[in-house]
């Protein structure tokens, strides 16, 4: 059973676990709090921060996980998708590593990994599952026949759900990142004070989130025109009411894909998990239809080197090992 070093840098944390046996030994994560003035992930400054934090973070992974790097089996890292120049610190620096150790490498795919941070907890969801990863880069309906065996079955044409949070407390004056904000906001709101509308897909899988924003923002404009104080005094019921359609939106879709797939379990991923309404109304509609719901702890829910371990120690047991040619890639679901 192998001993694996991850890394994951393919958005704005630097971050390292250790596993030994497919159990978590250690999980390091430095956020990148220097874009939180810009109001959003600025892509060459998140390629700097991981330059300079890299090191530091795998060696305080090796150090809680207490295995020295001659005990290593392989290096797993994200390969993709994300920002390239994040991405290829990530993949440089395992490259250098695995090369100097003479393990092997293991590629990643991010999205993949979300989906696998459902097997970092003791209840784990049987297959076939189908899992909603909300982040704040993509919203992606996945079913799962197995661990290295999943299908996008509908994704976003346009913002993300996590996006749709963050531009939407934007437009309210809020500070980055606008989800967890908004979550408060919404606490003591109440959901029926606007009906924001569903947007139309092609599709019935896809998701749209950008009418939603340009709704919330004639909101705003129409009701700041009628008397300038109309966002403080309203804040929390706006806020409720946006967040209330994006959860319906996402709600609606995941109950749609599980009844035409036929399965039993179903789990969230992601940064958006987080959110309160979503995890309360997700294990609301669960019960309601005889489905077992599945919620990753928070702290894999998140971007996080964790889940890029699981991901990697199942592909590592698999035989799937990557060469020292392996590149990284910003969008898609597969390896490159
Ligand atoms: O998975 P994640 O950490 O990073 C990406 O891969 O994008 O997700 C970050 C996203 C952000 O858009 C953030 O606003 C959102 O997750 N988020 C939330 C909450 N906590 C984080 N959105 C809604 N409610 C929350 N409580
Ligand atoms: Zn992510």
């Amino acid at each position: 059973m192998p001993t694996l070093l991850a890394l994951e840098s393919s958005c704005d944390e630097t971050a390292a676990a250790v596993m030994v046996d497919g159990q978590l030994r250690a999980n390091i994560i430095a956020a990148q709090l220097d874009h939180a003035p810009y109001g959003g992930v600025i892509p060459e400054l998140a390629s700097r921060l991981h330059q300079q934090q890299i090191v530091r973070v795998v060696e305080a992974a090796l150090r809680e996980a207490k295995v020295d790097k001659s005990a290593l089996d392989a290096v797993a890292f994200t390969q993709g998708p994300g920002l390239l120049g994040a991405l290829l610190v990530g993949t440089s620096f395992a490259k250098a590593y695995a090369f100097a150790l003479g393990i092997p490498l293991v590629a990643v795919n991010h999205m993949q990994a979300h989906v696998l941070a459902n097997f970092l907890q003791p209840n784990p969801p049987e297959f076939p599952f189908i899992c909603l990863t909300v982040s704040g880069g993509h919203t992606q309906l996945v079913l799962v026949r197995d661990y290295l065996n999943m299908v996008v079955l509908g994704e976003t044409i346009d913002d993300a759900a996590g996006e749709a949070f963050d531009k939407g407390a934007k437009l309210m004056g809020l500070p980055y990142p606008g989800g967890p904000e908004i979550d408060k906001l919404a606490a003591r709101g109440d959901a029926g004070f606007h009906d924001f509308p569903t947007p139309r897909t092609a599709e019935p899988l896809q998701f749209s989130f950008s009418g939603l924003k340009t709704a919330l923002r004639y909101l705003l404009r129409d009701g700041l025109a009628a008397d300038p104080d109309y966002v403080d005094k309203h804040e929390a019921d706006i806020a409720a009411a946006y967040q209330h359609r994006i959860i319906s939106i996402l709600l609606d879709k995941l109950a749609l894909a599980a009844r035409e797939q036929g399965v039993q379990h179903l789990a969230i991923a992601g940064g958006v998990s987080a959110n309160r309404e979503l995890r309360q109304r997700f294990q609301a509609l669960c019960d309601e239809n005889g489905w077992q719901a599945h919620i990753p702890p928070f702290a894999y829910c998140t971007d996080n080197a964790a889940m890029i371990a699981m991901a990697g120690h199942l592909r590592f047991l698999a035989g799937d090992h990557a060469g020292l040619d392996v590149a990284p890639y910003t969008r898609g679901f597969e390896r490159a």
